[in-house]
């Protein structure tokens, strides 16, 4: 008797079709993915739990084979630890006065071919004894440990505008192409904005005082130029992702398995509204690892977009091993006012630590995204667009050099004119 009231209801939905679209619909919804419950803001016992639950539900995740072709383990200069540093004086290049004299005089030099801004370079702004330390230095970016810091440009004997001809020319050497952060904006201010941009604006930690989670950039060299540092806090803190990288292809290979596989990187209401990409690559002997934990979680006015894809449970235990291993190892760099910091943002992540500015001491630093040519690494395909979008399609006469901090366009808020 049962099984013939069983197949009558189902002849009875068969029959019925708005009832078993409903059944359909209600069956996808069931099924539907969802984002995991993760925020900006790492939680150490989410994660926890979360690397506990996959592997309870799958005891063979550390037995994966890592991807074709990728190395059990790096060797080289880049991969490093923060205890492995036991004085600032292995990367903190002190500018001598003979140096600092030969900065002015390139300003004098700079300012005396009446040129545009996008002029500067190595050719426009001579160094004759510190442009060939600044030629050596590169090379530490590129194979050495990935970082130094020169100190300190004085920079309350220069106007805004002379410190930015400075840092520019002294960067030329470092790296002889500059990005356009925002065309055709080569420079871009980072500041606590809460107070003075509204908030439906701010859609990156960099216009605030939160602390910022490990992350890279986009492009080869990352350049900061210290105006000033904060009353307290700011800490600047670097991490080598090659060291990451060995901790996890020994412990979760998994995990890389599951970062060299294709992320869907949140457009924020953009076209298009997500793209596809691996956030790690391996390619001419390099671990090259590119993200910014944001795009995956979303960040006050850029919330993660509900219409795009979800990210996977392992996707989120991915993002969190980054940052918890880029904390674990992490180096705490000690700005200073007129310090410019430069990394190699494709082996080194980097974070900051919440800060407290008051009305005398107000954090702001200048950022500058380089690319040295002759020592540049190759560029990973799926990279290729944002790199000629960065350094090849504005021409560097047209870069400008906005003196005043704004909000960057592609961390806006949605809709919002400003
Ligand atoms: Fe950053």
């Amino acid at each position: 008797m049962a099984a013939v009231a069983v197949q009558q209801v189902t002849d009875l939905l068969k029959n019925d079709s708005s009832l078993s679209q409903r059944t359909a619909e209600l069956t996808v919804e069931a099924k539907a993915p969802t984002q995991p419950d993760i925020e900006y803001h790492p939680d150490a016992a989410k994660y926890k739990a979360r690397t506990a639950r996959r592997l309870a539900e799958d005891p063979s995740l550390p037995s994966t084979p890592l991807p074709e072709g990728f190395p059990k383990k790096l060797e080289s200069p880049l991969v490093w630890q923060g205890s492995d540093f036991k004085d600032e004086k292995e990367w903190v290049y002190v500018l001598a006065p003979a140096h600092l004299k030969e900065i002015d005089d390139a300003l004098k030099h700079f300012r005396g071919l009446e040129k545009p801004l996008g002029h500067i370079s190595a050719a426009t702004f001579p160094l004759p004894t510190l442009g060939p330390v600044l030629t050596d230095l590169a090379h530490v970016l590129h194979s050495g440990r990935g970082f130094f810091v020169l100190r300190a440009i004085p920079v309350d004997s220069y106007t805004r505008e002379e410190n930015a001809i400075i840092y520019a020319g002294v960067s030329s050497y470092v790296g002889n192409l500059r990005a356009v952060q925002d065309a055709p904006a080569a420079v871009a201010h980072i500041k606590d904005l809460t107070q003075t941009a509204p908030a439906q604006t701010i859609g990156a930690p960099g216009y605030t005082t939160d602390k910022q989670v490990f992350h890279t950039d986009t492009g080869d060299i990352i350049a900061l130029f210290t105006l000033e540092t904060a009353a307290e806090g700011g800490t600047s803190r670097i991490s080598s992702t090659w060291k990451a990288y060995n901790e996890l292809a020994e412990t979760r290979p998994d995990l890389i398995k599951t970062l060299s596989e294709p992320w869907p990187l949140d457009g924020f209401g953009g076209t298009p509204a997500y793209t596809l990409r691996p956030l790690l690559f391996y390619l001419d002997e390099k671990v090259i690892i590119q993200y910014a934990r944001r795009l995956f979680t979303g960040y006050r006015a850029l919330p993660r977009s509900s219409d795009i894809p979800p990210i996977t449970e392992a996707q989120a235990e991915a993002l969190d091993a980054l940052h918890f291993l880029g904390e674990k190892y992490n180096l705490g760099l000690n700005f200073q006012k007129g310090d410019i910091q430069y990394i190699n943002n494709l082996s080194v992540f980097h974070a900051r630590d919440a800060f407290v500015d008051t009305p005398e001491k107000t954090r702001h630093l200048l950022r500058l995204w380089l690319r040295n040519e002759k020592l540049a690494w190759k560029t990973p395909t799926e990279l290729e667009p944002n790199w000629k979008r960065l350094y090849y399609t504005t021409p560097s006469d047209e870069h400008t050099f906005p003196l005043e901090p704004t909000v960057r366009s592609a961390v806006r808020g949605k809709g919002v004119k400003y």
